[in-house]
């Protein structure tokens, strides 16, 4: 098939990529000239594993073109709509600017058949007011929605192969058209939903907003059981044994960032009280507020360590990114935890195997060394807020000669306790004993 992918960021990107290993003839398309210069050249614009084997793969073989010209798409007969949805400057809700730019900007070059597929992340009711300016303009060409659920670090195998695929469209033809698309995950038994474009746009804010629930629940234990005395990483491991409940996505820290679920949750709160149903996921305001206050705890943790200032203190800070395998610095808890110490007057030294180079261009204030032994070297205390591999395998003996004083603060509940207390640290953990 023939397809444009409209916005080559983390989503867009990957997704063009993907389509082209699939077998399509595929035209990624950006506003930002610098991105479709370095993807045309078989580089990624930002790290995601598996990516530049594909991209270097699908550009090699002609099957995947980039352009900066939205007239390019003319050629496609499938357009999906991969541009982001940030939270907007001035409220929670979701800055439209860009999916109603991208729409706009494909009008011009549909003709009949054609068939534009969302896939940005949207508040419910925006397919239905785009199907209507599609309509209205007359090419005969349609829309769905069909959400994506890749996860960062895993954005390739994910769009490869999905564990499930949603279709929100208004006719049959809509669904055929998406069969044929993602054929070779079909052909492997992934589940598919067909429904309205509502349930489509809504299972997806759903889907995030249950993540989200699920990592504030378990901090919220983590709050409890730093007061009695008990230990969250077994409470999670003892609940995750019950298979209604399970283990993944309760691991108690610094919390969630990212790109999706801190602005997909206020932008649903925001949508819902827009309907009259604010009542409804009230929660998520509690969800968000937990999560923050993680952050909080461990500023407040390392003030503690240091005996009640920071302020001229080195602090060595263990990641930047929101995630391992990523270099994404988006409402990152790391880099939020970095700043602030920063801001409370400690000399913070930064570290991170991939996103220096994005944490560097938002806040240039901070100092960032590329290696990990550099910004241990006389800390005063260590924070680890990002659990890349290198960090949760440091060697207490050895990370013990480099700083100026044994005290760490575990933000990701990675590190094991009695191995760091043995070897002479003070070790703090997020809710642990
Ligand atoms: C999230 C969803 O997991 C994807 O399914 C979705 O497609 C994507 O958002 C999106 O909307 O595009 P992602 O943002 O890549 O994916 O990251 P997650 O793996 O969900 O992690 C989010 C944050 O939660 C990270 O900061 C992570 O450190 C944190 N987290 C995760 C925890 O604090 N505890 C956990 O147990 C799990």
């Amino acid at each position: 098939m023939r397809v444009s992918v409209i916005g080559c960021g983390y989503l867009g990107a990957v997704h063009a990529s993907a389509m082209a290993e699939l077998g399509h003839e595929v035209i990624g398309i950006d506003v930002d000239e610098r991105k479709i210069e370095a993807l045309a050249a078989g580089q990624p614009p930002f790290f995601e594993p598996g990516l530049p084997e594909i991209l270097t793969s699908a550009t090699a073989s002609g099957n995947l073109e980039f352009s900066t010209d939205i007239a390019a798409a003319a050629s496609a007969t499938v357009h999906f709509i991969a541009v982001g949805t940030p939270q907007a400057k001035d409220s929670a809700s979701a800055d439209l600017t860009y999916v109603d730019a991208a729409l706009h900007g494909l009008l011009p070059h549909l003709k009949a058949g054609d068939l534009i597929v969302g896939k940005s992340t949207v508040p419910v009711g925006t397919a239905e007011r785009l199907a209507a300016i599609v309509a209205e303009h007359g090419s005969g060409a349609t829309l769905a929605w069909n959400p994506e659920f890749l996860r960062e670090g895993f954005a390739v195998k994910d769009t490869l192969e999905p564990d499930r695929l949603v279709y929100g469209v208004a006719d049959q033809t809509a669904a055929d058209v998406l069969d044929e698309v993602y054929a070779q995950a079909l052909s492997t038994g992934t589940p598919r939903i067909i429904t309205d474009y509502a349930t489509a746009e809504l299972v997806k804010v759903a889907a995030n907003a249950f993540l989200a629930t699920k990592i504030s629940f378990i901090n919220a234990m983590a709050e409890i059981s730093e007061v009695v005395g008990a230990d969250v990483k077994e409470l999670a491991d003892a609940i995750g044994h019950d298979v209604r409940i399970g283990r993944k996505f309760l691991n108690a820290g610094v919390g969630f960032g990212g790109g999706c679920l801190p602005k997909d949750i206020r932008a649903f709160t925001a949508r819902a009280e827009e309907l009259g149903r604010g009542e409804s996921v009230a929660f998520l305001k509690q969800v968000d507020a937990i999560n923050l206050r993680r952050r909080q705890r461990v500023i407040d943790l390392a003030v503690d360590a240091l005996d009640g200032s920071v302020n001229g203190k080195k602090i060595a800070v263990l990641g930047v990114t929101f995630k391992p395998e990523s270099d994404d610095v988006r409402d990152s808890p790391a880099l939020d935890v970095a700043v602030q110490l920063k801001g409370l007057g400690a000399n913070v030294v930064a570290t991170d195997p991939q996103g220096i180079e994005n944490a560097r261009r938002r806040h240039p204030q901070l100092e960032y060394v590329e290696s990990t032994d550099d910004a241990l070297r006389d800390a005063q205390v260590t924070v680890l807020v990002t659990e890349w591999a290198e960090y949760r395998n440091l060697d207490p003996a050895r990370s013990g000669d480099l700083v100026a004083s044994r005290s760490i603060i575990d933000g990701r509940n990675v590190l094991n306790p009695a191995e760091w207390r043995a070897a002479g640290w003070a070790f703090v953990g997020m809710g642990r004993r």
